[in-house]
């Protein structure tokens, strides 16, 4: 598709001072012959009218952000309220993550388990490459390159994305460290690339006007986790397109992972300082739209002066044990892909200060300001706006209809460095040193606010069997409780069973062996009111959590794990809370237990071949327990 280089832009730059203002942005930026055949090859495949090499600049984005206002998919906000602010309306069939039309293709189907979607990965490239053929037609290709993790960190991977979608390019700018930074060390070490091609699957035929948000019905997150390759096609919507996000930083990291002896997790970091200075960093595995950018950013509440919450992450973690036996965590993004819907001044002003600028909202509502606006952000709803699909709303017409101004899943995407309590070592290339894992859920029953594991595997057999109510952040199923190992079961990318075992065997390799715990923010009364306050009122729990785990705390034995007593959480500045209400927060019901490890065995049946034994003598103590 491209001929051979008049000029090699990376021989320019590395003789000039600073960036040329203007380049040919066709002219590819890397000598990486691999990289540039693949390029080559897949241009061949899908026809696009024209490549464009992302060099990643301020220039460039602000460039591309301009042609997608001039195509109309995105509105720029009011630059007083909003600077720097765009504004996207995706396609009403294009909402959230598509759990169904997501594949693991190992070689065998039994390496990608019982929870996976699989298809022989012959057959699945067969029709992978119809479904490409031709489909970037009228289209412009951007070549993507992206690290996930800082540059230069022994524990970074890198990506090239090639896609057809500019809102994806501009979107991972903020997600990811991209471009000509990222190809400098493609070229020096010859780096493994791990190769993700995209397209929304709308080919444009010669002066066809393109949509807003192009995209199609026909829907396939593909993963080949032996050769490391992502394919998706039919979607722009966050983890479906953002390839470096679940697909990679997830799905095919829990495989390279696996094979290196690290783990890649659907956890936040987060460090706790304590008034003396002491920091212990934690990492938090909650299920999508469960509150791990809330509990990430959490602001200590009133009775806790001096203590600060300071975030490494929100959503992804990559853990490794050093050459101390110490585990180490990393967070392979750069960015916030955060659920808006509840996110205001009170329950998280860090993500509102992050968000405040320079940041891409999809799918919330749009106020006659040039503003945005969702359900939760401010105690009065504005007098009128237009919703997520651009029709108008009034609290009026909401009380009538029951619509929603903002989706549900509606986004921010916002630079995490713009985030007040981001971490001073969020991007050290070693990470941080992590203490103690928590795992929770989405539980209007039966799960205790908050209780700690009795050792390492019992852990492990809390997190592999912990369940949630699902939500809207994938398509379906919205409210039903289902079990989320680990939160994983949708970004797991082999065998389940395999995952616990190499769980099981990290603590191994450890000089100290990490505390695990277990909490649930959404315990329900009778009435169906949460019985805890939740955000700020976390800290209370993280206290215990952070005492626990430097032996510091009490805790009763209980036949599930340690547990607090009211008299065992810091209370100041919350006295009034009443005693009572705590005690139902803990509650533990033998009975509602009983009927829980009957759904335990639900899932380790379907797991039994592949299942580590441990995760059934575990499951015997519990039931002996109980
Ligand atoms: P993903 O980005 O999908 O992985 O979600 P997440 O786990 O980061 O969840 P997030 O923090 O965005 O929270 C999702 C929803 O839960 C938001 O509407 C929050 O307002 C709400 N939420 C978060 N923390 C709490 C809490 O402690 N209590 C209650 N009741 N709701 C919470
Ligand atoms: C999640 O669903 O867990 C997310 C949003 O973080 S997405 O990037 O769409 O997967
Ligand atoms: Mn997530």
């Amino acid at each position: 598709m491209h001929g051979p280089r008049a000029i090699s832009y990376y021989e320019a730059i590395m003789s000039a001072a600073t960036l040329p203002t203007t380049r040919d942005t066709s002219v590819p930026l890397s000598e990486n012959k691999h990289l540039l055949r693949w390029v080559e090859k897949m241009a061949e495949l899908t026809r696009p009218e024209r490549i464009y090499w992302v060099d990643g600049s301020e220039q460039e984005y602000q460039t591309l952000c301009a042609e997608l206002v001039e195509s109309g998919t995105f509105i720029k906000l009011n630059e007083d309220l909003w600077p720097g602010c765009y504004y996207a309306r995706s396609d009403p069939g294009d909402v959230a993550r598509v759990e169904s039309r997501t594949f693991i293709c190992s070689l065998s189907k039994d390496n990608a388990g019982p929870t996976n979607n699989w298809e022989n990965p012959y057959e699945m490239r067969r029709k992978l490459k119809e479904l490409f053929s031709g489909a970037m037609r009228g289209r412009t290709m951007y070549v993507l390159p992206f690290s996930m993790g800082p540059i230069g960190s022994p524990m970074s991977q890198i990506g090239v994305q090639l896609t057809d979608s500019p809102y994806v390019v501009v979107s991972m700018r903020i997600m990811a460290r991209i471009g000509f930074r990222v190809i400098q060390e493609i070229d020096k070490d010859e780096k493994r690339v791990v190769p993700c091609l995209h397209s929304v699957g709308v080919p444009l035929a010669p002066g066809q006007k393109d949509v807003p948000w192009p995209c199609n019905k026909e829907k396939y997150i593909v993963h080949f986790p032996e050769t490391r390759e992502i394919w998706s096609y039919g979607s722009g919507y966050g983890g479906n397109a953002l390839l470096g996000k679940k697909c990679f930083a997830l799905r095919i990291a829990s495989n390279i992972a696996r094979d290196e002896g690290w783990m890649a997790e659907h956890m936040l970091i987060l460090g706790v300082e304590d008034p003396n200075g002491q920091k212990t960093y934690i990492t938090a595995a909650f299920p999508s739209a469960c509150g791990k950018t809330n509990f990430s950013m959490l602001v200590p509440p009133k009775g806790f002066e001096g203590w600060k919450v300071w975030t490494v992450g929100d959503d992804i973690a990559w853990i490794k044990p050093d050459a101390n036996g110490c585990l180490r965590a990393i967070n392979p993004e750069a960015g916030f892909f955060g659920v808006a819907p509840g996110t205001s001044l009170k329950t998280n002003p860090n993500a509102m200060a992050a968000l405040a600028r320079n940041t891409i909202f999809t799918n919330t509502a749009l106020t006659p300001e040039g503003g945005v606006w969702w359900e939760g952000m401010t105690d009065e709803p504005p007098a009128e706006c237009l919703d997520w699909q651009g029709n108008l709303w009034t609290p009026q017409i909401a009380k009538e209809t029951g619509a929603k101004a903002a989706h549900p899943n509606s986004r921010f995407t916002a630079p995490a460095s713009q985030c007040p309590t981001i971490d001073p070592d969020w991007e050290a290339p070693d990470g941080v040193p992590i203490s103690a894992f928590i795992f929770g859920g989405r539980r209007a029953s039966t799960v205790p606010l908050v209780y700690q594991a009795f050792n390492w595997s019992a852990g492990v057999y809390v997190g592999a069997t912990m369940a949630s109510e699902m939500t809207a952040a994938a398509v379906g199923g919205t409210g039903q409780v289902r079990r989320d190992p680990m939160a994983m079961l949708p970004f797991c990318g082999y065998h389940m069973g395999d995952y616990f075992r190499h769980w099981l065997n990290l603590q191994k390799g450890l000089r100290e062996t990490p505390r695990i715990f277990h909490v649930n923010w959404f315990r329900k009364d009778a009435q169906g009111k949460f019985l805890w306050p939740g955000y700020s009122e976390n800290m209370r729990v993280l206290r215990w959590i952070v005492d626990r785990a430097h032996g510091r705390a009490l805790g009763k034995e209980t036949p599930i794990g340690w547990m607090p007593g009211y008299e065992d959480i810091d209370w100041k500045g919350l006295e009034s809370f009443p005693k009572e209400t705590f005690e139902t927060l803990q509650a533990f019901d033998r009975a509602a237990w009983q009927n829980e490890v009957l759904q335990h065995e639900e899932l380790f049946m379907k797991l039994h071949d592949h299942l580590p034994p441990q995760m059934v003598y575990e499951r015997e103590l519990l039931i002996y327990r109980l």
